[in-house]
């Protein structure tokens, strides 16, 4: 999977980006959906808790169940005739405003690019799902195992409210882009707990906290709006799990253990960064007559592109991994050059 990152890295506009532009290829890595994945497993005979906070966590999780059915208002109307988001936060409304493009044609494009959007949570959902399955089997500690346990049934929920949300109100779901496919697979691969924790729980969770947000903030539709309110609630108890599991695992760590969780956490979401949704606009932009290619030369040589790139990582994931003392002065640099660390920003520092 690495290589296969690798392999797709291009320069444009001088600044490295992953792009997979052969569909075939991206149809074969769609299509593989028996992934081989090394799994251990562990029994524990002690059946008492033994870090209470993540036992608070589980027992959080009990009482905060909701139902995606009948909790969400389903009633509430939504189609491509309506402005889902706030016009200013899609990327291809903007783009088309240049190209002076019609009002109809950009509240669709808007439509598009939520539904891009929702999509890519989804497959995230599932991939979170997938994962704390596997957490159930591999963590040792029984209070690790009821907590992720706790997270499977809540993934559950999350995947059925967006599956419905995007089936009944925005005619269906876009395919998982094959950047994020390929760095999910790699979470779902990894052969030790600590480090799907810190990249499902604490890099992925964080990057969607954080897509989630602003897409709250910018939404017009009252169902969306709700439905990512509630996730976003669930999320901050996994969000949580990420902090309190992986501070005891980089307090044990030595320091070249800590220098491979380090670099691991950068190379996750440098090449998650480094597609500058070039999946998206492959996939939309030939519908709305964009060029992806020259979109995204455009947005990279911005000269504030690292302000305009980094809120969704500044948001959750990048004071996370600063906290958890895994952004330290030997990698900072790299992540402020990516445009995903922003010098100033609340949580930087
Ligand atoms: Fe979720
Ligand atoms: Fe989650």
């Amino acid at each position: 999977m690495d290589k296969l990152l690798r392999e797709h890295r291009k320069s444009l506009g001088g600044v490295d980006v992953i792009s997979f532009g052969d569909d075939a290829a991206v149809e074969r890595l769609r299509d593989t959906t028996c992934v081989d994945v090394p799994m251990q497993l562990n029994w524990t005979w002690n059946y008492d808790s033994e870090v209470e906070e993540l036992r608070s966590l589980y027992e959080k999780g009990k009482v905060n169940q909701w139902n995606a059915e009948t909790d969400l208002d389903w009633d509430v109307h939504c189609s491509r005739d309506e402005w889902v988001i706030e016009p200013e936060a899609s990327m291809l409304n903007n783009v088309l405003v240049a190209m002076g493009a019609d009002e109809e044609t950009r509240r669709a494009a808007a439509f598009d690019e939520t539904n891009f959007i929702l999509s890519q949570l989804l497959h995230g959902e599932q991939a979170a799902l997938q994962l704390c399955g596997q957490l159930t089997n591999i963590c040792d500690k029984m209070d690790e195992k009821s907590y992720a346990a706790s997270q499977v049934i809540d993934e559950a929920r999350h995947v059925e409210a967006f599956s419905k949300f995007m089936q009944r109100k925005m005619g269906g779901i876009h395919p998982v882009g094959p950047t994020l496919k390929t760095l999910l697979d790699l979470l779902l691969e990894a052969d030790t707990a600590r480090k799907k924790t810190l990249g499902m729980q604490t890099l992925f969770e964080g990057m969607a906290v954080g897509i989630m947000n602003v897409m709250r903030e910018e939404a017009r539709n009252s169902l969306l709006i709700d439905m990512i309110r509630r996730v976003e609630l669930d999320e901050a108890r996994h969000a949580a799990f990420g902090v309190l599991m992986m501070r005891r695992v980089v307090a044990e760590a030595s320091e070249e253990e800590r220098n491979e969780l380090e670099d691991w956490a950068f190379t996750i979401l440098e090449a998650l960064n480094a597609n500058h949704q070039l999946d998206m606009l492959r996939l939309l932009g030939p519908r709305y007559g964009i060029d992806p290619e020259g979109v995204v030369e455009f947005t990279v040589q911005m000269p504030n592109f690292g302000e305009l790139n980094s809120p969704i990582y500044m948001h959750t994931v990048i004071p996370n991994l600063r906290n958890l003392g895994l952004i330290t002065d030997r990698t900072r640099e790299q992540w402020i050059d990516a445009g995903m660390l922003y010098p100033g920003t609340v949580g930087a520092n």
